[in-house]
């Protein structure tokens, strides 16, 4: 393994390639990577890098909004098979049907969806970034998809009316992560904190010491002043926690609280995609081009710097 790690970084280095890989990934993965981080972290990554091809070891809307992103640059994913089942729960037929039903009504996008679908946007928005654009926006009521517990999430945080696009879409790990598992690892570790992220349902959500994204869950447990915490999101944050803070420890709310299409990128899938400059994900630029004025808005909103526009 060590020597494949290897093997990986000076293929990266000799092609001038970056690596960026979700918090949900492998531990060898991430341990390669030039930058690991949620999906607000790793998007700007995208934009900043100077390097001419980016190997993202993410699921599919992810990969894609790298290329979104970045139209003259060159965009890897080291297996084209890794998706998200919840962003193929929103596509563009059922978008036109609310537009429709909610005339005058903004749409938010949540990052987990496709590149048409955010191109039909008002704004698209992350897990890290979601509540705090919906409150900047002058509109009581909001159209929000996919996800129906970020949707509901939004709806808590800000006080705004938020219809779910569709009503029932929702991630399958998260859904997993129950009320009552949460309960039955806490009665083991009474002392813990519980940190979830805003796509567990909204039972779990109310017994929790703190919501966020997976960086935002990373950041807390580091500055929370306590030592144990139970973690309400895929396992991959489990062992980054303990890898960070040597003196603090993170549980799992269940050993198969896993996401299988981020596991199915592996060091050799990784190092085989630099090798071989494949496989190369490319969004139709029309699409492409309407998504990103819906970004780039969404960025000046948040106060994110577009870098292309420094230039
Ligand atoms: P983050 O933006 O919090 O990393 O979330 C991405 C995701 O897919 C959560 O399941
Ligand atoms: Fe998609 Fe859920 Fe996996 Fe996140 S954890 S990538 S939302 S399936």
């Amino acid at each position: 393994m060590e020597d494949l790690a290897r093997r990986v970084r000076e293929k990266a280095r000799e092609k001038g390639a970056v690596i960026l890989a979700h918090n949900y990934q492998r531990p060898e993965v991430q341990d390669v990577a030039d930058f690991v981080g949620d999906s607000l972290e790793l998007s700007i990554k995208a934009m900043e890098t100077e390097a001419k091809t980016i190997v993202f070891a993410g699921v599919d809307f992810m990969v894609e909004q790298a290329a979104i992103l970045n139209p003259g640059k060159t965009i890897l994913t080291p297996e084209p098979s890794s998706i998200c089942p919840m962003a193929w729960q929103l596509d563009p037929p059922i978008v036109g049907e609310y537009r429709k039903k909610h005339p005058n009504t903004p749409l938010v996008v949540y990052v987990n969806s496709f590149a048409e679908v955010k191109s039909m946007a008002d704004y698209v928005v992350t897990s890290s970034s979601a509540s705090k654009l919906v409150s900047k926006l002058d509109a009581e009521k909001i159209l929000f998809g996919p996800d129906r517990n970020l949707a509901s999430y939004v709806a808590e945080t800000t006080g705004k009316e938020v219809v779910a696009v569709p009503l029932n879409s929702y991630c399958p790990v998260h859904i997993g992560i129950t009320k009552e598992k949460v309960l039955s690892v806490k009665e083991r570790i009474p002392d813990a904190k519980v940190l979830v992220h805003p796509e567990c349902p909204v039972e779990t959500r109310k017994i929790a010491d703190f919501v966020g994204s997976t960086s935002q869950i990373i950041k807390a447990a580091g500055e929370i002043n306590a030592k144990r915490f139970i973690i309400g999101t895929e396992n991959g944050v489990v062992h980054r926690i303990n890898k960070l803070y040597p003196g603090k420890e993170a549980y799992p709310v269940s050993e198969d609280t896993i996401c299988p299409n981020m596991k199915k990128i592996t060091l050799e899938k990784v190092y085989r995609s630099l090798v071989s400059n494949e496989v190369v994900v490319k969004v139709d630029e029309k699409i492409a081009e309407k998504a990103r004025a819906v970004l780039e808005r969404s960025f000046e909103l948040l106060g994110v710097e577009v870098p292309w526009r420094r230039k």
